[in-house]
């Protein structure tokens, strides 16, 4: 077990100059496949994950979604852990394959686990939130079409209305999907990711399906759990043109990444320009009467993961390998100097700010949650059993600052969850990338509460940061 976190950070409450509003939900978040590890027990079957980290050369090191971090087994433990930090919220997503393996009848051991998993963190005093689909689609459904088929939709609104049933007069929070862009573009397009198609066509289908699974998700919802706040998670960015001859490829981008969501979900609609942009991929066909009330039907919270931003200049020959960015083949994303992460990422607080702001201006108001935001580094575990991940706290002080500044702005943020709880399974790049507050030791599952989360800790007791 983790030793005691105290409860400040040597800062008095006085010096906190940078106060979150009252009720402000401090929270980590994780997902079912990254963790939980037991991926044969008590009758799940396989997700795309578990098929896709089959594959050789898919995910490096050839890691699979054993062990993860054994969260199956270890969650009581886990929760403790949450305890001794503080945290006010945790954000999890149920597996589909132990709810419905297959894609078939309810699986009440499946249910089970989330059952005691949401009953102890409620006695731990943690406001429990589900994200219903976090990438682990049952691979019997891939096999039937994926995300490709509109079936897939219904499908996953019978799941949720299992776990809804089951869980909804106790979590705090609903997600309907996380990144679906994720799903569909690095799933469908790229191949990057689970279940590795490569074919645009069929990722601009996944689009429209996987926003529909989305309304008929949130219409179960409203039956099973008519008085709990839902929504969808989307990673959004802000997209800069790099120069004046770049801005037609940053407003596709733009499109691709983050209208062809917000639009439908927030205004009940395609952009005009996106739907010419992927007219040859078919995506006007595929909106049948309807489907545009049930995607836009209102939403309660709209969930925010934010990594970065995206500097764009204007495609060049494309490369004829697969690609995310259907319609701007070529486009090339270029570095703005700023220092980088373990996965090559750019750390741009301010962008946080800007993609608030914008969120504020530019679309039907409502509240927001940064539901991901985190960083990985190469962390060190100490023979002193410490890990000094200085880096990592100076990434998400400074995250918190920027949406500081845009709450000052007038945004109606009510909400933070660092990504990432635990160290885990990055998807295609395996374990060696670690996002965690905690580090796991993937050989011992031992825990070591790293200096960030101390840190982080030390934040939430205060409520706010000391001024810079
Ligand atoms: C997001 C995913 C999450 C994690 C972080 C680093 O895109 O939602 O599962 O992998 O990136």
């Amino acid at each position: 077990m983790p030793s005691t976190v105290p409860s400040s950070v040597g800062r008095s409450a006085e010096s906190v100059s940078l106060r979150f509003p009252t009720g402000f939900v401090w929270g980590a978040a994780t997902a079912s496949f990254q963790i939980e590890g037991a991926t044969t027990v008590d009758g799940r079957t396989d997700s795309i994950w578990d098929e896709f980290c089959r594959r050789p050369g898919a995910v490096a090191n050839g890691d699979t979604g054993e062990p993860a971090a054994d969260h199956y087994r270890r969650f009581r433990d886990d929760v403790a852990l949450m305890s001794t930090l503080g945290l006010g919220a945790y954000r999890f997503s149920v597996a589909w394959p132990r709810v419905r393996p297959s894609g078939g009848p309810e699986n009440e051991r499946g249910l089970d686990f989330y059952d005691r998993l949401v009953d102890r963190l409620l006695a731990a005093g943690i406001s429990p939130w589900a994200t219903l689909y976090h990438w682990d689609l049952p691979q019997a459904l891939e096999d039937s079409g994926g995300w490709a088929s509109r079936d897939t939709a219904f499908r996953f609104a019978e799941y949720a209305e299992s776990v809804v049933r089951r869980l909804g007069d106790r979590v705090a929070g609903w997600q309907t999907l996380n990144e679906p862009w994720c799903s569909a573009f690095a799933g469908y397009a790229s191949g990057r990711h689970a279940p590795g198609v490569t074919s645009p066509s069929a990722a601009v289908a996944a689009v429209h399906h996987l926003l529909l699974g989305h309304g008929l998700a949130m219409e179960r919802i409203r039956s099973f759990a008519p008085d709990v706040p839902a929504g969808i998670t989307l990673n959004l960015f802000p997209v800069r043109a790099a120069s004046p001859a770049d801005e037609d490829a940053a407003r596709r981008v733009d499109g691709l990444q983050n209208r062809v969501f917000l639009d439908p979900v927030l205004r009940g609609a395609y952009p005009a320009d996106v739907l010419d942009d992927l007219t040859p991929y078919g995506l006007p066909a595929l909106v049948r009467d309807g489907d545009l009330s049930v995607i836009g039907a209102p939403i309660d919270l709209l969930g925010v993961n934010y990594y970065r931003a995206l500097l764009v200049a204007a495609p060049v020959d494309p490369d004829p390998a697969p690609t995310e960015w259907v319609g701007v083949e070529g486009v090339r994303f270029l570095l703005s100097g700023r220092p980088r992460t373990d996965v090559g990422w750019e750390v741009q607080p301010d962008g946080l700010t800007d993609l608030l702001v914008r969120l504020h201006d530019e679309y039907p108001r409502l509240p927001l949650y940064i539901t991901e935001n985190g960083a990985a580094y190469p962390d060190v575990l100490g023979e002193d059993g410490v890990v000094r991940d200085n880096d990592r706290i100076a990434y998400v002080d400074g995250h918190l600052r920027a949406a500081h500044a845009a709450i000052r702005h007038g945004v109606d943020l009510r909400g933070y969850f660092c990504w990432s709880l635990l160290d885990n399974l990055e998807w295609a790049e395996g374990y060696a990338k670690r996002f965690g507050l905690v580090h796991v030791d993937f050989e011992t599952q031992r825990r070591t509460v790293k200096e960030s989360a101390r840190w982080y800790a030390g934040v939430i007791a205060q409520g706010g940061l000391a001024a810079e």
